[in-house]
C-alpha cells in the first residue's frame, strides 16, 4: 500500500483479478504468503494449482485464504461448470505464476495445454509473469536459460529469482524472489508512462431523464468499461476528469469525478472541462431522448388505459466535442445490436471523431452490464495517415479485439489511444 497525494492509503492493486497459479516446488508454501499480500493491496486472488503443488501446500489452505474454491483439474467437470479454463483466463486482469518450477515454465515455453494452469496461461490475453524457483544447478543450465529467453519473447514478465541459500542446502541464484518485491513488481506491471502529463475527460454510466419527480427514463450501462477506462488511463500517468451519470461503482482512485445526472447535465460538465483536455473519450449511454416537460406531481394512471409521453432529442455529446474548436482526441463508443460494421463506421464519419469502438450487445454475455467485453475498432483515416496503426487498420478492415475482461480491455485500448494520439 502506498500514500496519495492527499495522505489517504491507498491499495494499488484495487479491482484486480489476479490468478495465482502454483506449481510444485519448496518455495510454494510461501504463496499463502503472497496472497495475503495480494489482498492486502486490493487484489481479488483466485488460485490454480498443478497436481504436484498440492503436494506442498493443501488446496484448503489456498481456498481459506483465498476466499474462493482452488482450481485444480482440466477435466473436473465440476470445477469447469463453475468457471472453465478459458473463463479463468479470461477473468483475469493478470496471471501470476509462482513458484514456476523448470518444468512448468519448459511446457509453458513448448505451448502445452495438458493440464490446467499451462492451458490458462495458453489461453490468457491479459499479461502473465512468471516467478521462477529452483535449485541453483537447474536455473543455470543452458535449457532453462534459453527457456527464460523464450518467454521473454512471448513478452511474458519473469520476477527473476534471488540468490541465497536454498531448501536442499546449496546456494546459488534460484530462491523465488521474496513475496513483497513479487507485490512491488505486479504493481508496477499495471503503471506506465504512456500518458503522462494528458489531462483525458472520460464520461461514463447512463443518464436519467425525468418523466415526474419518481420516474425516470434511462438504460442498462453499468458504467463499468468508462470507469475502467478512467483507472487504466491513471495508471498510465494521466490526470482524468470522469464525468458519471448514477452508477453503483466505487469512484476510482485519483480520479476528479463530477456526479450528474442527465445528458444536458453531462454536456455542461464536458464542455467545461475539454478546453485543456488532450482526450475526450466519451463511453457514456447518453439517453438520446428526454422527455419534453417533467410533471411537478407525479403522474395518476387513474381512468388512463395509454400514456403519451412525448420526447425531445438531447444534444449529442460526443459530436459537439468533435466540432468544437480545438478540439481533443475524440474517442466514441458504440453498442450495436446488428450490423456492428456498417453502423460503427457510419457513426466515425457523421460524428466526425478519431477514433469508434463498437460492440455487439445484442451479446449479453458480453457489453452492458457484463463483466467482459468485445470490441472491434474503427479509426479515421486521417488519424489512421499519420500514425502508427496504419499497418494494422485499414478502413475495410477494422480490428478485433479478443473478448476479455473489462478491466484488460481498458488498458489495452489506452495503449493504443495513447499510439494514435502520439502519432508517428
Ligand atoms: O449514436 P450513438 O448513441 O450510438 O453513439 C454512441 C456514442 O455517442 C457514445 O460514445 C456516446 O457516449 C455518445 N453519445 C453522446 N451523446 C448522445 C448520444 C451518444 O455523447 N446524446
Amino acid at each position: 500500500m502506498s500514500k496519495n497525494n492527499a495522505g489517504r492509503i491507498v491499495a494499488n492493486l484495487n479491482n484486480k483479478r489476479l490468478l495465482l497459479g502454483v506449481t510444485g516446488g519448496i518455495a510454494a508454501y510461501k504463496s499463502a504468503d503472497l496472497v495475503r499480500r495480494l489482498q492486502d493491496e486490493g487484489a481479488d486472488v483466485r488460485v490454480a494449482m498443478t497436481s504436484a503443488a498440492t503436494q506442498f501446500i493443501t488446496p484448503l489452505t489456498m481456498q481459506a485464504l483465498s476466499g474462493h474454491p482452488v482450481h485444480l483439474n482440466l477435466m473436473d467437470a465440476e470445477t469447469e461448470s463453475v468457471m472453465s479454463h478459458i473463463e479463468l483466463a479470461r477473468w483475469a486482469d493478470i496471471v501470476l505464476v509462482a513458484p514456476a518450477t523448470a518444468d512448468f515454465i519448459a511446457r509453458f515455453v513448448f505451448g502445452h495445454g495438458d493440464d490446467l494452469l499451462s492451458t490458462i496461461c495458453l489461453a490468457a490475453t491479459c499479461p502473465v509473469a512468471i516467478a521462477p524457483a529452483m535449485n541453483q544447478a537447474m536455473w543455470a543450465k543452458p535449457n532453462t536459460q534459453s527457456n527464460m529467453e523464450a518467454l521473454a519473447k512471448m513478452e511474458v514478465t519473469v520476477l527473476a529469482p534471488e540468490a541465497g541459500i536454498q531448501a536442499c542446502g546449496e546456494s546459488g541464484v534460484g530462491r523465488l524472489m521474496e513475496p513483497a518485491k513479487i507485490v512491488t513488481c505486479l504493481v508496477q506491471m499495471f503503471q506506465n508512462s504512456l500518458l503522462a502529463g494528458k489531462h483525458l475527460v472520460i464520461t461514463a454510466g447512463p443518464t436519467r431523464e425525468a418523466i415526474d419527480p419518481v420516474r425516470y427514463i434511462s438504460n442498462r450501462s453499468s458504467g463499468k468499461q468508462g470507469y475502467a477506462l478512467a483507472t487504466a488511463a491513471i495508471e498510465a500517468g494521466a490526470v482524468v476528469t470522469l464525468i458519471t451519470g448514477p452508477t453503483h461503482l466505487p469512484r476510482p482512485e485519483r480520479a476528479r469525478v463530477i456526479e450528474v445526472v442527465t445528458a444536458e447535465e453531462m454536456l455542461a460538465a464536458t464542455m467545461s472541462c475539454i478546453q485543456d483536455a488532450d482526450a475526450f473519450i466519451g463511453v457514456a449511454a447518453v439517453a438520446d431522448y428526454r422527455p419534453a416537460g417533467i410533471a411537478e406531481q407525479k403522474l395518476k394512471k387513474e381512468g388512463a388505459s395509454c400514456m403519451r409521453l412525448e420526447l425531445i432529442r438531447n444534444p449529442d455529446i460526443l459530436a459537439t466535442v468533435a466540432a468544437s474548436p480545438s478540439r481533443p482526441f475524440t474517442v466514441g463508443f458504440a453498442a450495436e445490436t446488428e450490423e456492428l460494421v456498417k453502423h460503427a463506421s457510419a457513426k466515425l464519419k457523421k460524428k466526425q471523431v478519431d477514433m469508434i469502438i463498437a460492440n455487439d450487445v445484442a451479446d449479453t454475455s458480453i457489453g452492458f452490464d457484463a463483466e467482459d467485453n468485445q470490441v472491434t475498432l474503427f479509426i479515421s483515416e486521417a488519424v489512421m495517415s499519420k500514425t502508427v496503426m496504419s499497418e494494422a487498420f485499414t478502413p475495410e478492415s477494422p480490428q478485433q479485439l479478443p473478448r476479455m475482461s473489462k478491466d484488460a480491455l481498458a488498458r489495452k485500448l489506452i495503449t493504443i489511444i495513447a499510439a494514435a494520439m502520439a502519432g508517428p
